[in-house]
């Protein structure tokens, strides 16, 4: 039997990269999955493959800033999936520039999907997880969110920020059963990092004692670690994923 047989899990941001990879990661490990993205058509293929593998899967259109199309679609997920066992709050952007140059327009958007989407979603989630007295939350950060970067302080907050609401939530829901873990990816080989410079990418592995840049896969699992059994007894934790990059 698989680890996760039968866990109803739900990943946002399940499109591509990150999020897609975590999201067949778990079906192959035996879980149903709801994918989110901006539009369902942009989450077939996810939803393709998860059924390939003989698991139920369905897309759900849903804008992680907008906090009642979240709460909306938590209700059409539960009804339809009949449980939500596993949250993964991965959806995220970057709006990179300098600070000075920075807009509100920019630092709100960074916020709003990667900091405040992560609150839309565990709100309604751990209430029903809490009736359940079980739950595994795994949130998608970054090391940036550990170590800052020039030109990313948007993201860098957004990240730190995810970072200390996940340790707070570790703690608020850990007597209902509920664990809540981070996950810090370093340079993934994604569309988020394509639009990177040669030159900047021979910097990055420059860094990096492992000499190459990740693969979703590599994230992939270490998420299939936290949401499952073996996993039981890890809350409030942060796991860097990032080939070495800032030991
Ligand atoms: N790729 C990396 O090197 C790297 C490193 C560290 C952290 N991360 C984080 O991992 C996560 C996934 O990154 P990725 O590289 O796969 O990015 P990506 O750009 O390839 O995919 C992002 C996904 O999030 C979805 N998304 C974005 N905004 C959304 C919104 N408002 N509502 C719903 N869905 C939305 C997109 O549709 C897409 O499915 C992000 O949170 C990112 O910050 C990535």
């Amino acid at each position: 039997m698989s680890s996760l047989n039968n866990k109803k899990a739900l990943v946002t941001g399940a499109s591509r990269g990150l999020g897609r990879a975590i999201a067949v990661r778990l079906a192959k490990a035996g879980a149903d999955v709801a994918c989110i993205s901006r539009s369902v058509e942009s989450v077939a293929q996810t939803v393709e493959e998860i059924n390939a593998l003989g698991r139920k899967a369905k897309g759900y259109a849903v804008d992680v800033a907008d906090g009642a199309a979240v709460e909306a679609a938590v209700g059409e997920i539960a009804t339809e999936f009949g449980a939500i066992d596993i949250l993964v709050n991965n959806a995220g952007v970057t709006r990179d520039g300098l600070l000075m140059r920075m807009s509100a327009e920019d630092w709100d958007a960074v916020i709003n999907t990667n900091l405040k989407g992560a609150f839309h979603w565990t709100k309604p989630v751990s209430r029903l997880m809490a009736k359940q007295r079980a739950g595994k939350i795994v949130n998608i950060a970054s090391v940036i969110g550990l170590i800052g970067n020039a030109g990313q302080a948007n993201y860098a907050a957004s990240k730190a920020g995810l970072i200390g609401f996940s340790k707070s939530v570790a703690k608020e829901f850990a007597s209902r059963g509920i664990t809540c873990n981070v996950v810090c990816p370093g340079f993934i080989d994604t569309d988020m990092t394509k639009v990177l410079s040669e030159e900047i990418k021979k910097k990055l592995l420059e860094r990096i004692p492992l000499q190459r840049f990740g693969q979703p896969e590599d994230v992939a699992g270490v998420v299939e670690f936290l949401c499952g059994q073996a996993a039981d007894y890890v809350t409030g934790q942060v796991v860097t994923v990032d080939g070495g990059m800032v030991i």
